[in-house]
């Protein structure tokens, strides 16, 4: 197993680059199988989803290949209308084929994907959604087992309660290839979901309302391959606007390349003004400067374009940085908080009631040996040990390496003091 080894304390200067989207990239690798023939997707992050997901296009008959910095998907033979469990345990993601394996080929075969990491993430809206636009579904044995009407699914209307992208995205699959016309009442607006909405438009599906709460559909006979490319990675971004905030050199401007800012939505940009940092948009960079001192700003997640759930472990850290006591409270996830317990193994000083956590900043965090539980939350304690004195081991690093491309590198090419070790998890204690 891999794990990262942080000596703390070191700034953080020069210019980070983010990586192109992991969950944007998803959607748009699902929807390249509804036609028949060769998609190129460019812009896909080298990570161990787009990996796994590969994995799950293939098992369908597809074939999947990478090309320099993007993927060829040749779905001129889609058969085998299936998504195992043993992978889309993996990755809950891979539910997307519900949606893609429907449109493509009328029926599909697609495993529960079951809890995670941070309690249990129904996907009650995606079986619903697709019932009301007519599929006939059965769950047995732990899948989902379902198919259209002859002819192709028949439409109708659904309304998510909440705004859900997953089964926006799925119910967006299914229905671009039905017979009859589709509507999706508050459906989800995030960045990804329109990038992937663009993707089906792209390839000759019919859909109005793109970006707002309301998207109707209707069926056509079939898609056509294309070339598309991806867009970055907004979490990625708001995740090195965070890192540069809390370890770089107050005054001295951290760069930011291939960012789109707006894809983070205005919540984050003004909790993270509000923090004393400034932050200037040109283009495709940001540019953060920190303060002398960081302000403790509490933040409320919620549905985009509210401040993103993924962002709030790294939020935490950077509260633990400030100069005084702020709160994170997750509305989307009410017990996304596996990081905590690490935290306090490197003396954070904080209090977990429900969905919020309340930060006391200020102390210095101490090195320590941590565990990664999930995606959000290792990162978190990376970022912990970038600033800790002393020497951090983030163990279990599988899960940062699921969405975060060549991390350590892009840190220590900017001062950060970090590297990658092979470790037995049974064996050697880490030394210093
Ligand atoms: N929900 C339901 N029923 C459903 C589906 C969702 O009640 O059938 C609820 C969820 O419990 C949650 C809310 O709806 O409270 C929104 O969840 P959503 O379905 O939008 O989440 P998702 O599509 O499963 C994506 C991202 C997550 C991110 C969430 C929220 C991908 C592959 N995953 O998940 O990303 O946290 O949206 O923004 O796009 C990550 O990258 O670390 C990650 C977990």
């Amino acid at each position: 197993m891999d794990k990262l080894v942080i000596h703390g304390g070191h700034k953080l200067q020069g210019t980070l680059r983010v990586s192109a989207s992991k969950n944007a990239a998803l959607p748009l690798m699902a929807a390249a199988i509804l036609p028949r023939g060769v998609t190129f997707i460019d812009q896909i992050p080298h990570l161990r989803d787009i990996v796994t997901f590969s994995h799950v296009l293939r098992i369908t008959g597809a074939s999947v290949n990478r090309q320099r910095q993007g993927l060829e998907i040749d779905a001129t033979r889609v058969v085998f209308p299936e998504a195992p469990y043993e992978l889309v345990k993996k990755m809950r993601a891979s539910f997307y084929m519900l949606g893609a394996l429907l449109g493509r080929c009328g029926k599909a075969k697609v495993s529960l994907p079951g809890g995670c990491a941070w309690g249990p993430r129904p996907v009650n809206l995606h079986i619903e959604g697709l019932k009301a636009l007519g599929a006939d579904i059965d769950l047995e044995q732990g899948y989902v087992v379902a198919r259209v009407p002859r002819g192709g699914l028949s439409g109708g209307s659904y309304r998510f309660e909440p705004s859900s992208v997953g089964a926006t995205v799925n119910l967006l699959l299914a229905a671009c290839l039905g017979r009859g016309g589709s509507r999706i009442e508050n459906a989800a607006i995030e960045p990804d979901v329109i990038v992937f909405c663009d993707m089906l438009t792209a390839m000759g599906a019919k859909l109005d309302g793109i970006g707002t709460r309301t998207i109707e559909v209707e069926g056509v006979d079939q898609l056509h391959p294309i070339k598309f490319s991806n867009c970055p990675d907004r979490i990625e971004l708001g995740t090195f606007m965070i890192a540069a905030a809390i370890a770089g050199i107050p005054g001295d401007p951290v760069l930011i390349t291939n960012a789109q800012p707006d894809h983070l939505g205005q919540e984050f940009l003004d909790a993270f003004q509000r923090t004393g940092c400034f932050y200037k948009i040109d283009k495709d960079t940001i540019t953060i400067t920190p303060p002398d001192v960081l302000k403790p700003i509490s933040i409320t997640t919620a549905i985009y374009p509210g401040f993103p759930t993924d962002l709030q472990a790294q939020w935490t850290i950077l509260l633990s940085c400030a100069n005084g006591t702020a709160s994170v409270t997750d509305q989307v996830y009410g017990d996304r908080f596996n990081h905590i317990p690490e935290l306090y193994r490197m003396g954070l000083r904080a209090e977990v009631n429900g969905n919020t956590v309340t930060v006391h900043g200020g102390h210095h965090l101490t090195g320590a040996q941590v565990m990664s539980t999930d995606l959000r939350a290792s990162v978190s304690l990376v970022m912990a040990g970038v600033v800790a004195d002393g020497t951090t081991h983030v163990g279990r690093i599988y899960h940062l390496d699921r969405g975060y491309e060549q991390l350590e590198s892009k840190f220590s090419q900017c001062g950060i003091n970090i590297h990658r070790e092979q470790y037995n998890e049974f064996e050697n204690p880490p030394q210093g």
